[in-house]
């Protein structure tokens, strides 16, 4: 495993695969790895001949400051977790390694940030978009792999890879959870033992409304979950839409959609948790 911090390290240690014409496989994070990241890694090496995980805490993508700030940094834990997967390169560059400039394009995605986590987080969305097709050019991938977890993110990526005509396939791999359901997270570590306890009310709340498609309105499926979240004392829920899985626009009938995934952002505290469930998603 190769860990470089610039740019020109990062290519000199490509270049010998790049003229042999090797797969390179891309995992994009922000560090404070968990198992969660080191699936979508597993993944990556499976699959590619070459593989590269960045660990940057991109900036542009943080419309709260303090969240920034907070944002966990753990390079010699993360380095411990990625040495037995295999993985050819870490990338851990600077912030004038990423912007030698001010980035300062603006995306337009549409209908897809208007809603949820780009509705509560605004200008989040273009910083994700600037920084991954940043880093894409960068690393040049064949094969780059997002986590489900941020399910609006796998979209704004695919919708960006597509607006931009990058050659590369994205590749979406499913949520990793503790073992009683909470979602693996970065912003996890931030919780106290009693929020820790209280976390996992969210999960649970959505597996038992996968009991409510067919039999209740989508409408009473959102207000139960909200109400079983929001009874407990220390959780707050900021949003809970059931939406079309590749629209991500609200769904108003179970049987008008071919592709239903709940989204859910929780305020634990201060600590802000989001998660997701698929209801069904029709062939
Ligand atoms: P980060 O939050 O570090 O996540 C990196 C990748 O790991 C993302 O694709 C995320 O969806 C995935 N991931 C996180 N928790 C997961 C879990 N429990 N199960 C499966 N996958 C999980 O997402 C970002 O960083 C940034 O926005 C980034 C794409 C790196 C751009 O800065």
């Amino acid at each position: 495993m190769i860990v470089v911090t610039t740019t020109d390290q990062l290519d000199e240690s490509l270049s010998s695969f790049r003229s042999e014409g090797c797969s390179i496989g891309f995992v994009p994070t922000m560090g404070a790895l968990h198992q969660g990241h080191i699936s979508l890694v597993k993944q990556c090496v499976a699959d590619n001949e070459v593989s590269v995980v960045s660990i940057f805490v991109n900036p542009t993508q943080f419309n709260d400051k303090n969240d920034l700030i907070h944002y966990p940094r753990t390079l010699d834990a993360d380095l411990t977790l990625l040495e037995p997967t295999g993985v050819t390169v870490v990338f851990a560059p600077g912030v004038e390694d990423v912007y030698p400039e001010e980035d300062t394009r603006r995306f337009d995605f549409g209908m897809l940030d208007k809603v949820m986590e780009g509705k509560h987080r605004p200008g989040h969305f273009n910083g994700v978009a600037q920084v991954v097709s940043r880093l894409f050019d960068l690393v040049k991938p064949y094969r780059a792999y997002f986590g489900e977890k941020d399910f609006q993110q796998v979209a704004i990526i695919r919708s960006m890879v597509q607006q931009l005509n990058l050659p590369v396939e994205i590749v979406a791999m499913p949520i990793v959870r503790e073992a009683d359901g909470l979602a693996l997270s970065s912003r996890n570590a931030r919780l106290a033992p009693s929020q820790r306890k209280l976390a996992v009310k969210i999960s649970e709340a959505l597996t038992k409304s996968r009991n409510f498609v067919g039999r209740s309105s989508v409408q009473d499926t959102v207000n139960w979950v909200v109400d079983q979240i929001n009874a407990n004392e220390g959780l707050q829920v900021e949003y809970f839409e059931i939406v079309d899985g590749n629209s991500l626009q609200s769904i108003s009938e179970w049987q008008n959609a071919d592709y239903a995934v709940g989204c859910i952002t929780v305020f634990c505290g201060e600590i802000r948790l989001i998660d997701n469930i698929t209801y069904f998603a029709k062939q």
